[in-house]
């Protein structure tokens, strides 16, 4: 097996450090000789990264070359893979996402809703000028996203590199949700084969079997109905936030035993929960920024003091893990299973061609090769089509940058409905993310 050369783009994420935990945990299976960290935020990314030299030191000593920099032609010029992993704004633009349509009484999400919107808006811009820069020094790597938000994304990526085949847009959570259900059925999750459909962030699994074939969606059902699930992965674990959601999904499953749900169905089935639940001074951007960026850039600290990282505790999570192993079953042609984001062309026939899809795919070197799903039934196929319109028009309106596209969008959304709502949101978001969106002006 030849050793990959891995560029993150976005060193100064608060994953990077679990996904080096998760490069290592994986390292048999996706071997590297060099990392290399891109960010245009010198002194986060220089806090993972001096972190990170301590520990491949430590447990990594076959990567060969570990480079940080903040220039596109050393980060971009000589590798194989890109991880994607930016935000565009930070947590503080963040924040606004999620307080912005709070104060019109809708969902305040980072990637559902409108706060999805605008942080879609500002993302695409970014993300086009990335994919070209890379092009430009690394014609034939693969290019693996998991900036959100997720659909807008891989919708605007295929629009504008409809020939490029070496993008692959990915979500953690179906595989999050995955490790819990193999905590309930006392398995690890690599022994769980899903069938699921749907959008990024609005899905569904239809099935659960174990790689003997064995169908387990049943038993899964019963568990949550019974007992509930909670959130098990340790980037999650402890977080009361995710573990709300766990729970949710019990309600999801009562309220409709059809299929298991994606978490993220709540703010579009429970919209007024999700609402009267927030606390404006207090979402989830706060919680994030008082917590797991505290945490990540404080144990960066110790681990550069100590110049060790014996004294903590570090492991791999899903996020990261499910990430490398998709990114192996492409290097190494393995033709393994994973869920992605792809072009739909027909897996679901009752969904237009076009649209990019959630759905299991076996991973080569030439390119996913997704499963059919076949035809799905009226009111999933109703509720993707609303969303998938919101996807649309929010793409639509950033390339045109008319306003009446994003009303439209936020129209269908079903966190917004409400057109003089939509007109408001629109406005506000639009006004705070000014600098974000010269195209609006
Ligand atoms: C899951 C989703 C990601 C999302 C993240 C947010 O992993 O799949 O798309 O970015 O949750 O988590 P946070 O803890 O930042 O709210
Ligand atoms: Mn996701």
């Amino acid at each position: 097996m030849k050793p990959q050369k891995l560029t993150i783009v976005g060193g100064g994420s608060t994953y990077t450090l679990g996904m080096i935990n998760s490069l290592i945990a994986e390292k048999a299976a996706f071997p590297l000789s060099k990392i290399t960290f891109y960010d245009i935020d010198e002194q986060r990314q220089a806090s993972n990264a001096k972190a990170t030299e301590i520990l491949l030191r430590e447990a990594y000593p076959e990567v060969e070359e570990f480079v940080y920099t903040t220039d596109k032609e050393t980060a971009f010029s000589d590798a194989d893979f890109f991880f994607i992993q930016i935000r565009t704004g930070g947590l503080p633009m963040r924040e606004r996402d999620e307080q912005v349509p709070l104060s019109y009484g809708c969902v305040g999400q980072e990637t559902c809703g409108a706060g999805g919107m605008a942080y879609g808006l500002r993302s695409i811009g970014d993300m086009i000028t990335l994919v070209n820069d890379i092009r430009h020094f690394a014609p034939d790597a693969w290019i693996l996203n998991y900036t959100n938000p997720a659909a807008i994304v891989a919708e605007a990526l295929q629009r504008e590199f409809p020939h490029d085949n070496r993008i692959l847009n990915i979500c953690d959570m179906p595989a999050a949700i995955m490790v819990s259900y193999a905590q309930l059925l006392g398995c690890e999750i690599w022994d769980l084969v899903p069938e699921y459909f749907g959008l990024n962030h609005f899905g569904w699994f239809t099935k659960v079997r174990n790689r003997e074939g064995v169908d387990l969606t049943d038993e899964i059902k019963r568990i949550i109905l019974e007992e509930g699930i909670s959130a098990v992965d340790p980037e999650i674990a402890d977080d009361p936030s995710w573990q709300a959601t766990f729970k949710n999904m019990q309600t999801m499953l009562k309220d409709n035993p059809q299929y298991l749900p994606n978490t993220y169905l709540q703010y579009y089935l429970y919209p007024e929960k999700m609402v009267e639940k927030e606390d404006i001074a207090n979402t989830r951007a706060r919680q994030v920024i008082n917590g797991r960026e505290k945490r990540v850039f404080s144990l960066n600290e110790r681990i550069i003091a100590a110049g060790t990282t014996a004294n903590e505790r570090l492991h791999a999570d899903i996020h990261g893990r499910y990430m490398v192993r998709v990114a192996a079953s492409l290097a190494y042609n393995r033709g393994e299973t994973y869920l992605v984001i792809v072009p739909n062309d027909g897996a679901i026939p009752n969904i237009q061609n076009d649209a990019m899809v959630e759905v299991p795919a076996a991973l080569t070197n030439d390119g996913p090769k997704r499963f059919a799903v076949g035809t799905i039934p009226t009111f999933q196929k109703a509720l993707i089509e609303g969303q998938l319109g919101y996807e649309k028009l929010v793409v639509d309106a950033w390339f045109s940058g008319d306003r009446q596209t994003l009303v439209n969008a936020l129209t269908l959304n079903r966190t917004v409905v409400d057109v003089p709502k939509a007109q408001q949101i629109v406005d506000e978001l639009l006004r705070v993310n000014g600098d974000y969106l010269p195209q609006f002006h």
